[in-house]
């Protein structure tokens, strides 16, 4: 299947507008969920940076990316960290705006099989407004590709689409979490879409319990305008579908011991090889070896690789 992305010129300094959220990840190791009523004991816990937009920025940047974060953070004693590691990771934290607000923050329960549950409190996360956006244009228009996810309000979301547009620039959108009023009308216009299964399902209310439902949901998105629509689907792989046809990716296999935040380890790598080099399946034959490896160790952004680390991981398979 061709694989340039003629919207994706290629530059020297390439720069990923990345309009979403942060949070604080609050994990807990356990062995099982509780019952109602129940107390149990988690043998293990860690804090840390997290946040479906935080998340892809972080994992763009360690690739070597030059990434622009437009988020709002709260006023508690976790703002000052978050900033500091957005700084820490080389991500430019102009529009890292403080907000009278608590800070986002992320319950979330790893069991021993590695499922896990993940409850969010969108705090300042949910004061990002159009009007904010819109004070970052200048910023925003010197990108190659704008980033999004779903949690920050849907007005800014579309309104991102629309600059996106209106600037000539990309848009990926990262329909997660799955959201029930998002309007597919208003986002059909997007350059990337990708769904998971389930956002893909809610996103076109269609089943996706066979690979042929999958298919057959995706190329609803297509249809309806989305240029490229890009379906994690896990172990399984990826699917892309495009205007040249389709094809299904496999993922790599890793043991996987914590899978939380892979999504958005996947849209990260995506993004940073996109915008490095244009070339789409390249980008998703990445991403499935960046988000492989980061089910292979704990955390969130504590699973993303840099480059060094990455490019040692891409000689190890191909030996
Ligand atoms: O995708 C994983 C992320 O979802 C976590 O970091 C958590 O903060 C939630 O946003």
């Amino acid at each position: 299947m061709a694989s340039r992305c003629d919207c994706v010129p290629g530059a020297d300094d390439p720069r990923i507008a990345v309009i979403g959220s942060n949070m604080v990840d609050l994990i807990s190791y356990i062995r099982r969920m509780p019952h109602e009523g129940e107390t149990l004991e988690a043998p293990d816990f860690a804090m840390g940076c997290g946040g479906k937009g935080a998340n892809q920025a972080v994992a763009a940047s360690r690739l070597g990316s030059k990434v622009l974060m437009v988020t709002r953070v709260g006023n508690d004693i976790f703002a000052e960290n978050t900033i500091a590691n957005f700084r820490r990771n080389g991500i430019d934290t102009t529009y890292v705006l403080p907000t009278d607000a608590t800070s986002g923050v992320a319950p979330i329960f790893v069991d021993e099989e590695s499922h896990n549950s993940i409850l969010i409190i969108k705090g300042a996360n949910a004061l990002l407004s159009p009007a904010d956006l819109a004070a970052a244009e200048a910023d925003v228009a010197r990108c190659r590709l704008i980033v999004l996810q779903l949690e920050i309000p849907l007005e800014t979301v579309y309104a991102a689409i629309d600059m996106g547009h209106r600037l000539g620039i990309p848009v990926l959108l990262n329909p997660a979490p799955a959201q029930p009023d998002l309007l597919l009308e208003r986002v059909r216009g997007c350059d990337f879409l990708v769904p998971n299964e389930s956002e893909l399902s809610l996103l076109t209310g269609m089943p996706v319990d066979t690979e042929q439902d999958v298919r057959r949901a995706a190329s609803v998105l297509h249809r309806a305008g989305v240029r490229h629509v890009v379906v994690t689907l896990g172990s399984r792989g990826v699917l892309w579908l495009s205007d040249e046809g389709e094809e299904l990716l496999p993922a790599t296999s890793a043991h996987a011991l914590d899978t939380t935040g892979a999504g958005d380890a996947f849209i990260g790598c995506f993004s940073h090889v996109l915008v490095e080099t244009g070339d789409i399946r390249e980008a998703i034959v990445q991403a499935n070896v960046y988000a492989g490896d980061s089910v292979t160790k704990r955390g969130t952004q504590t699973s993303y690789a840099t480059a060094e680390e990455f490019a040692r991981v891409r000689a190890e398979l191909e030996r």
